[in-house]
């Protein structure tokens, strides 16, 4: 709901658990006011201003309090260089328009033919707020060079001590939560890879040192935007704590033309006091119901190629494979990398999207057809944005990649990246996915982008800024069409595993491909990272071979499924090297999983536990799935029990395994009685059902 008082000059945006407040000042200048528990719009006019306890004139008197800075000695979120060389921008408001849960403030500069808007959405089931800003230059003459367009500032009120909560990383160990105190002065998270990035995710959770698991307020943020980006955190001499983010790393600037405007993605923002873990789950009620395009749809079972094979696909081998997925329930089978092109390695072939004569002598469609008839989907692995100098294509188009001219192009992986703001780029791209996907029986794309940017620049464009921005553009133009033009087709969101996992390609995928570490006692906390602020219904799991490939750690095979199926099970390990026992238990899981799957999959998610012993409960109506781990201690330590979450004390519960009955009040106060036997990795997994 949005309320406006005309004296005092504030909106008020409520959300069923939450508020926000913003007021015009005097000047015109539209001030930050309120972001906290629920304020009636009376109590949201009374709230005071923040007062800087050292005014002096070395400070700015409005100390951390613009919605959207343009001036001060903090970070500034709009940066603009006017033609004749005026920096600074004076804001003239404009009116507002209120269209349900959508606000738009209007603002003009007061001088310079430069308009603003302010966008604001709130929804009923959701604490999110949405946030973003149109600049538009009004004026016929010179163009103006924006040198930082954020999507949104934010601002807490001030706490005690303030303590940020980010996930760190690189490939094939994303999504490390880290948490610790905001130091003085500027934080700069940022990506400059062109990708969201396995270093970092554009999420920032913010509380005063003291909130937990189960209590505490956090104020978090998430960017949608998949290139690269800037969140810079500011812990003032004031003590205020502001941060402000959008699209592009520093550096990245953008020409404004006469009639042109910009639109920066989506900055949204979440206040909760119900802790990390009340946060992270109303991230992913709004990730499920506004952001994800099939939200509602159950993810199926995937069978995944790639560490069986590499490079080494061919129709045979894939059938092969295929029928033993089929057999262990898989219920869509992707076909990885090494399929098209002169691609027996990663030097050579991408962009050459034609399948591999030799493995595929009549094509793609006897393996799809095989596929089908043993009743699974059918997916492929494709890396669009990417092209070896080894390929026909490279060699016909090497001005199509983003380069600099008479500078060194850089390779990795042996790839270059081709250049998705140019029309052409975009259109062939577009082309032979397009084909790809009408002229087979094709439902799963496996979108992967499998190196950051280098050396990016469009010779000639005299706009270089915009490589960077137009290329994520594109990428999404494509994936739209692609969903719009067929209706069945589902899309993996992948960037050498999860480094290009956010709200904004999520917005047009159905799950992410989590890590390219499948290893699953590494997996438990890069799960718990990816789970901080996405849900299960997008992490894709899948149990791979062991010893595994990467780490070397032999783990039981009902571990590496109780992990995976935290997620989106999937298998993704050599069937053929299992044995016929293997292969039946795995069946067994499958089964298993399929049972859980809406609890998992749909359900509301609870972390429990610390190490040695953790778990993740997830609760859907009468029905509560507990997968608890247990990584190796010592002879004589009891771990502390697994106290589940959001029972109801009064009622009983039955495990759907032993059929014994226990009391909620029990399980609350006493914790899960689980099997873990040994000092080694165990696991279980716990059903249980309200009885009425
Ligand atoms: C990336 C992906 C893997 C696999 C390979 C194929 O690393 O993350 O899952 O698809 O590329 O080359």
């Amino acid at each position: 709901m949005i309320e406006f008082d005309p004296t005092h000059r504030i909106w008020l945006l409520s959300t069923p658990a939450s508020a926000y407040a913003l007021r015009l000042d005097e000047d015109d200048t539209l001030c930050h006011a309120h972001w906290g528990r629920p304020l009636t719009l009376e109590q949201a006019a009374a709230v005071p201003r923040f007062r800087n306890p050292a005014e002096s004139t070395f400070e700015h008197p409005r100390e951390g309090e613009a919605e959207l800075p343009v001036s001060g000695f903090g970070p500034s979120a709009l940066q603009i260089r006017f033609p004749g060389g005026a920096r600074e921008i004076e804001w003239r408001y404009d009116g507002h328009v209120v269209d349900g849960g959508h606000l738009t403030i209007h603002l003009h500069d007061r001088h310079y033919p430069l308009a603003a808007e302010l966008h604001y959405r709130v929804r009923e089931d959701s604490d999110v707020l949405e946030r973003w800003t149109v600049l538009r230059h009004t004026g016929t003459d010179a163009p103006m060079e924006l040198l930082r367009a954020d999507s949104a500032s934010w601002s807490v009120p001030r706490l005690p001590d303030y303590r940020l909560s980010q996930v760190t990383g690189a490939w094939s160990s994303e999504f490390r939560l880290r948490r610790e105190p905001v130091p003085g002065g500027e934080t700069v998270l940022t990506s400059r890879r062109g990708v969201s990035g396995h270093h970092a995710n554009p999420w920032i959770m913010i509380d005063d040192g003291g909130a937990g698991e189960h209590h505490g307020e956090v104020w978090s943020t998430a960017l949608a935007w998949s290139g690269s980006w800037r969140v810079t955190v500011h812990r003032s001499s004031a003590e205020r704590l502001c941060w402000t983010g959008g699209f592009g790393h520093e550096g990245v600037t953008w020409w404004l033309g006469p009639g042109e405007s910009l639109e920066t993605p989506v900055f949204a923002g979440l206040y909760s006091a119900g802790g990390f873990g009340g946060t992270s789950r109303a991230w992913h009620a709004y990730i499920t119901r506004h952001v994800l395009p099939a939200g509602s749809e159950l993810r199926p079972v995937i069978y995944n190629s790639w560490e069986a094979t590499g490079w080494a696909v061919t129709e045979e081998g894939q059938k092969r494979l295929a029928a033993l997925a089929a057999e262990v329930g898989a219920e869509l089978f992707v076909m990885d990398d090494g399929w098209f092109g002169a691609r027996d390695s990663d030097g050579a072939g991408l962009g050459d999207w034609a399948p591999n004569p030799g493995k595929f002598p009549a094509g793609l469609d006897p393996l799809i057809a095989e596929v089908r008839r043993l009743g699974m989907r059918f997916g492929i692995w494709v890396e669009p944005e990417m092209v070896n100098p080894d390929s026909d294509l490279y060699r016909a188009h090497p001005d199509w990649v983003l380069h600099q001219p008479d500078r060194h192009r850089t390779l990795l992986r042996n790839q270059l990246v081709l250049d998705f703001g140019r029309p052409e780029v975009a259109a062939w791209a577009h082309g032979w996915l397009d084909r790809l996907v009408d002229g087979h029986e094709i439902d799963f794309l496996k979108w992967d982008m499998n190196r950051a940017f280098t050396e990016a620049g469009r010779p000639g464009s005299g706009d270089p800024g915009r490589v960077w921005i137009d290329h994520v553009r594109g990428v999404y133009d494509i994936m739209d069409r692609l969903r719009a033009d067929h209706p069945r087709l589902r899309i993996e969101t992948c960037a050498g595993g999860g480094g290009r996992v956010d709200l904004g390609v999520l917005r047009r995928t159905d799950e992410a491909w989590t890590s390219d570490n499948t290893d699953a006692a590494d997996r438990i906390a890069i799960q718990h990272g990816y789970g901080q602020l996405y849900p299960a219904r997008t992490m894709a799991a899948w149990v791979t071979d062991s010893p595994h490939f990467l780490t070397g750690r032999d783990l039981p095979l009902r571990f590496r499924f109780h992990v995976a199926m935290a997620g989106v099970l999937g298998i993704g390990g050599d069937l053929l090297s299992w044995s016929a026992a293997e292969r039946e238990e795995a069946a067994e899981f499958v089964a298993l999983y399929k049972e859980i799957r809406p609890v998992v999959q749909h359900g509301v998610q609870y972390r429990l536990g610390d190490p040695p012993l953790t778990g993740v409960q997830y609760v859907a109506d009468e029905r509560v799935v507990v997968l608890a781990w247990r990584l190796p201690t010592s002879f004589g330590v009891s771990p502390v029990p697994l106290r589940p979450r959001a029972l109801d004390p009064d009622a009983r519960y039955r495990d759907d395994d032993t059929g014994i009955v226990h009391h909620g009040a029990v399980l609350l106060a006493h914790g899960l009685p689980l099997d873990l036997p040994g000092t080694g990795y165990a696991s279980a997994l716990v059903r249980l059902t309200r009885l009425p």
